[in-house]
Formats: C-alpha cells, sequence, structure tokens
C-alpha cells in the first residue's frame, strides 16, 4: 500500500515537473520564433530533458565531479547557439521569461556557477564559438569565448615560434570564463595577467545588441577584463595581442623534502621571487606525504625561465642557492613544449593533444585563494606543515607575483591584486569519493586549513581570485539586499574596484538579466531614487 502511494507520489510530482519544464521550452520556442529564428534552426540549438543528447550535452563541459551526480539541479533547457542572432535571442527571452541564464565556455568554474544553480536555469552553452583568428602581421588574435586555452597556444604555435599568449596553464580552460576572470599563466612576472593584453572584445548585452568596443564604451570594456563575464552580458570573443618568446625556454622542477631543507629554501624563496629577474616565474606546491609511515609535507618547485640554462642558473645561483638547481635539473625546449610540460604531459607528447578538449581525469574538488604580502617566517611555515600534516590531503600552491604585476595600477582592470604581493595562495582539496558526507568532509577539511592560515595572508579585506571561485566567501539572492550580499565577496575580489563595477552593472544591465551567486549587484532601488 504504502509502496503504491509513494510511487503515486513520485510519478505526479515527475507529471508536474515534466510539465513545468515542456512549458518553459514551449515558451523558449515561442519567444525564439518572434525573435525570428527558424523552426528548423531552433529545433536543433535547443535541448529539453527529454531530449536523447540532453544529458550528454550537459555532461560534456563538466569539470568538476562534484557536479555531476544525481542530486545535481539540472537546466531546464540547454541552448547551443551557432550563430549570434540565437544569443540575442536567448538573452531576450531569458529576459521576458524571467528564467536566470547560465553563461557556460569551458565549464571550469570551481564551484559549478556555469551550469549549476539552485534557482530554475537554462544555460547558454558556448563551445560552437570556437574560432581562432591569428594575424601575424599585426601580432593579435581575435579568440571566440568557447575556444580553449590550449587552442589558442597551438594556433599561435603554428603560426609562430617565438610568439605566445600570457593565459592559464591548464589547456582545457575555457576562453570565455577565464579571460573575463582576469586570467594568468607562468608568463604573469614578465607580461601580467591575460587581460592586459585584451585590446577588443564582443559582447551580446542585456537589449541583445552586438557590441565591440567601440560601440560598448571603455567602462563595459573595463568591465569585462577581470570583472567576470556573468555579469555583464553574454562575450562572444576577445581580440588579444600576442606576446613573443624566445625560441629556448627553460623549465625545471625539483622537488624537496624537509629533510632536504625544503623550509629554508621557502624561506628564502619568499624573500626572492617577487624581485627576482622577471623572466622567471616559479609555483611551489606544497604536499602532504607518507613516506616509510612517515607523514611529511613535500614541496616541489617548478619554474619556467624565458631565457636558456645557463642565464638561469646564474639568476638562482645568486639569488637562490637554497633551490639547489643545477644543469642536469633544468631542461631546455621551445615555448609550445613548456605549456605541455606545464599542462603534466609527458616529455614524448606532441602539441596536437592541445586540441583535445576532453581533460585526461575530473576529480571532485573544492579550491580556496588566498594572497600574501609579508613572508612567512620559518616557524611559521614548520606550523602550516604540521597542520597540513594534521589534515592529511589539502594542497597549497603558492604562484609567484611582483615583476610586471608591480607596475600596473590596482584601477587599470577590475582585478585588483597587484603590487605588494610575494605570491597568492591556492588551496586545493581533490577527492574521489562520491556523496554528500564526503563532500562536507572534505570541504570542511580545506576550510579549516583556510582558517588556520589567517595569520599569515592579506587582510582588510582577505582578498581572494575571481576565478579561483569559491562560495564560502559570500554568496547574493539577487534579492533586495544584492548590494550589501554582493559587497562581502566583492571587495574581496575586486577591493576599490567594486563600486564602479556596480556603477556600470546598473547602467548597462538594471534588470539584473546576468545574475548569479557571486554576480555584480545593481544599485537597489532605494539607492538609485536617492541619487537622483
Ligand atoms: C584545471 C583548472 C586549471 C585552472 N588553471 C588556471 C590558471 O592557470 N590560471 C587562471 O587564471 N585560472 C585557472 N583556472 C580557473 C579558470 O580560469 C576559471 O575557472 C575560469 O573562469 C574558467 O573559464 P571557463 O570558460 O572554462 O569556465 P565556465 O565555467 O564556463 O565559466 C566561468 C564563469 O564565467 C562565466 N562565463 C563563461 N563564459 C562566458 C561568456 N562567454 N560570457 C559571459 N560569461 C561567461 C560563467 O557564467 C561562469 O560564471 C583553472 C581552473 C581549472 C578547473
Ligand atoms: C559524469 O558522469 C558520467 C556518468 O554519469 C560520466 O560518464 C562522465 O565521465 C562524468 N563526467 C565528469 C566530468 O565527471
Ligand atoms: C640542511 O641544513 C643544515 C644546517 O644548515 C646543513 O648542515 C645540512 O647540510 C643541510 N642539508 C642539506 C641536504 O642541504
Ligand atoms: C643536481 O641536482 C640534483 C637534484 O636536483 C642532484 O641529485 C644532483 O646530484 C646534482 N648534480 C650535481 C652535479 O650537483
Ligand atoms: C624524457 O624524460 C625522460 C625521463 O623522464 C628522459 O630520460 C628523456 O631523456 C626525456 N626525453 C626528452 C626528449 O627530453
Amino acid at each position: 500500500m504504502e509502496k503504491s502511494l509513494l510511487l503515486f507520489i513520485f510519478l505526479s510530482s515527475l507529471q508536474i515537473f515534466t510539465t513545468a519544464q515542456d512549458s518553459t521550452y514551449d515558451s523558449f520556442v515561442k519567444c525564439f520564433a518572434q525573435n525570428k529564428i527558424p523552426n528548423d534552426q531552433i529545433q536543433s540549438i535547443l535541448y529539453t530533458p527529454t531530449n536523447p543528447s540532453f544529458t550528454t550535452v550537459l555532461q560534456s563541459y563538466i569539470r568538476n565531479r562534484r557536479f555531476n551526480v544525481s542530486s545535481t539541479p539540472k537546466p531546464t533547457i540547454i541552448i547551443t547557439p551557432t550563430a549570434e542572432s540565437h544569443i540575442s535571442a536567448a538573452v531576450l527571452c531569458a529576459k521576458q521569461l524571467k528564467i536566470q541564464l547560465k553563461i557556460r565556455s569551458g565549464g571550469h568554474d570551481y564551484e559549478g556557477l556555469s551550469y549549476v544553480s539552485d534557482t530554475t536555469f537554462i544555460i547558454l552553452d558556448m563551445f560552437n564559438f570556437r574560432k581562432i583568428d591569428i594575424d601575424m602581421k599585426s601580432q593579435t588574435a581575435w579568440v571566440e569565448s568557447g575556444a580553449l586555452l590550449g587552442e589558442l597556444y597551438y594556433r599561435i604555435w603554428e603560426k609562430s615560434k617565438v610568439h605566445g599568449f600570457p593565459g592559464g596553464v591548464c589547456p582545457t580552460v575555457g576562453v570565455g570564463g577565464h579571460v573575463s576572470g582576469a586570467g594568468y599563466g607562468n608568463m604573469l612576472r614578465k607580461y601580467g595577467l591575460t587581460v592586459d593584453h585584451v585590446i577588443d572584445a564582443k559582447i551580446v548585452d542585456a537589449n541583445g545588441r552586438v557590441l565591440d568596443r567601440g560601440l560598448m564604451g571603455e567602462d563595459l570594456f573595463w568591465a569585462i577584463r577581470g570583472g567576470g563575464g556573468g555579469s555583464f552580458g553574454v562575450i562572444l570573443a576577445y581580440k588579444m595581442k600576442l606576446v613573443t618568446v624566445p625560441e629556448t625556454v627553460t623549465v625545471f622542477r625539483l622537488e624537496k623534502t624537509v629533510d632536504q631543507n625544503s623550509t629554508d629554501a621557502l624561506v628564502q624563496f619568499q624573500e626572492i621571487t617577487h624581485k627576482i629577474d622577471n623572466d622567471l616565474f616559479m609555483r611551489v606546491l606544497l604536499q602532504p606525504i607518507t613516506r616509510n609511515r612517515v607523514r611529511s609535507v613535500r614541496t616541489t618547485f617548478i619554474g619556467l625561465f624565458l631565457g636558456d640554462a645557463s642565464r638561469l642558473l646564474s639568476v638562482t645561483d645568486s639569488e637562490f642557492p637554497l633551490l639547489g638547481l643545477n644543469k642536469t635539473g633544468c631542461r631546455e625546449m621551445s615555448w609550445i613544449d613548456s605549456v605541455l610540460f606545464w599542462g603534466n604531459f609527458d616529455n614524448t607528447t606532441k602539441p596536437d593533444v592541445l586540441l583535445n578538449r576532453n581533460p585526461e581525469s575530473v576529480n571532485f574538488l573544492k579550491r580556496k585563494s588566498d594572497y600574501v604580502k609579508t613572508p612567512i617566517s620559518k616557524s611559521g611555515l614548520e606550523s602550516i606543515f604540521k597542520k597540513m600534516v594534521e589534515i592529511g590531503k589539502v594542497g597549497l600552491v603558492f604562484n609567484s607575483y611582483g615583476g610586471r604585476m608591480d607596475e600596473i595600477p590596482e584601477s587599470e582592470t577590475p582585478f585588483p591584486h597587484r603590487a605588494g604581493n610575494i605570491f597568492k595562495i591556492q588551496y586545493s582539496m581533490n577527492w574521489n569519493e562520491e556523496g554528500e558526507v564526503a563532500d562536507k568532509n572534505y570541504i570542511e577539511q580545506i576550510r579549516d586549513m583556510y582558517s588556520f592560515m589567517k595569520p599569515y595572508v592579506s587582510k582588510n579585506p582577505r582578498e581572494a581570485y575571481l576565478n579561483y571561485r569559491d562560495l564560502d566567501i559570500g554568496v547574493t539572492d539577487n534579492g533586495k539586499n544584492s548590494y550589501s550580499q554582493g559587497k562581502v565577496y566583492g571587495v574581496k575580489y575586486f577591493k576599490g574596484n567594486f563600486d564602479r563595477l556596480v556603477k556600470i552593472k546598473s547602467a548597462v544591465d538594471p534588470e539584473n538579466v546576468f545574475r548569479n551567486e557571486q554576480s555584480i549587484p545593481t544599485l537597489s532601488f532605494q539607492g538609485r531614487k536617492t541619487r537622483k
């Protein structure tokens, strides 16, 4: 009896669910038709959950297994535009039907904001917009937002062995999210951020208009170079200025245990890493390990030097002797091979692996970030190691700052973490067990590490990097308190640039069509009235 009753309730709720979805779908079909999209195109770009391809399309760009489980909220529709008119229609229809629109390019958002939401939503999936047009005469590239970083690096390499681009190190990251959220990689100290090399853009705004830099104006163009695309419009493409790279670069990866005086090396690292030759970028991985049943922390120094090994060694010998780098530890190679090295491919891999859109493996994961402005003492490092061993699974990644980053004013782009930083920390937790219990457990552990680090990192605000999305630092419900809610995470991500982002947002998207859990709020109605 009870079972069949439950089944009945289940089936009827399923029925209601399906009907609600059907009506959203019907409304979108109607609205797309009103926007002059031909019916055959509508049929081929709109997916409902009943479409046999829906799940494949949805899962194709999920890059965190935490959001690839049955309890993950699913979109009512996925739209896969193949023309600009489809995107304009999607924006206008989402606005008219008051439904949340999530925009996805590479799907690497650490909190899944491009394809998950607790409120009813649809996905605008940009994977068909992946054209890359390189013009070597002007040394520029127009890159559509659904292109992946690896594809961009590959296309540059096809045209020139002495050009590159200062973007992220993971080749499957999407251009749309990466660039609109600032972007950095292993040429940060030499060339600054990805957005420091963006010279034009194309966007679909809240009114469905297609605008380039000239048409959108300098304010909006400023906002979409670090303020997050998801708050301002649908980015169609960015135009980038390429940078030059030497024919030969040098990489190294050097592991040290505590017995090998890794702590002293880390003390010296913090004295020099932001001041050393700008051609050198270093990343340090701190990972808890167990060796001979003894738990400790392993330190790995990974470097990219834009020059040959002998010049690198003259730099490290004089300024970072405790690194202990020697000729055998250095590997000279082309810039594109260094991209593969940093992408953790083995040294027999050919560059065309960069055209593979699927990552090797995807974990359950959680990330957090911090900035360090004063060196952490040896005893501080020792207590951090102790805490990491105690927790057991959380890793820390230090990324050198300084160089070009010290020369660019905080207000140049929305990304404010410029001068005065020694390095940035990424907190990294990966796991392989599915389920809420595991999620809760591992997320608690990374939060514990993050609280422990408070004395060592930036304060007032405790700064964070937008592209290392972390919903722990604040969220908005996009309701009447959205400004005060937004300010909580907004000053951490943008410091003094937050209020300018709010002003621009209020001007270009007053109805808040482009919203998510951490979007830029509009000024409240109350606020707007009193300002008049
Ligand atoms: C394995 C891995 C490695 C990483 N390495 C680096 C690194 O080296 N350097 C670095 O800076 N970051 C790195 N990141 C972070 C990465 O830059 C961000 O996650 C970035 O936002 C991903 O872009 P995406 O297009 O892949 O993500 P998505 O999940 O598609 O999008 C991220 C956000 O941008 C919005 N968005 C996406 N496309 C558009 C668009 N066309 N128009 C408007 N809004 C849009 C989404 O709605 C979402 O809010 C890494 C992430 C991962 C998972
Ligand atoms: C998502 O889950 C499906 C199985 O349901 C699996 O085939 C796919 O590889 C998973 N993708 C990711 C990114 O976890
Ligand atoms: C570590 O430092 C100690 C003290 O400075 C020194 O005696 C020892 O040789 C160093 N060990 C290594 C492996 O460099
Ligand atoms: C070079 O450094 C490595 C450690 O990276 C060490 O094992 C090796 O002995 C060193 N070689 C020389 C010649 O010093
Ligand atoms: C590749 O790496 C291995 C060791 O990991 C090394 O022996 C070999 O020489 C390398 N090959 C090239 C082409 O660099």
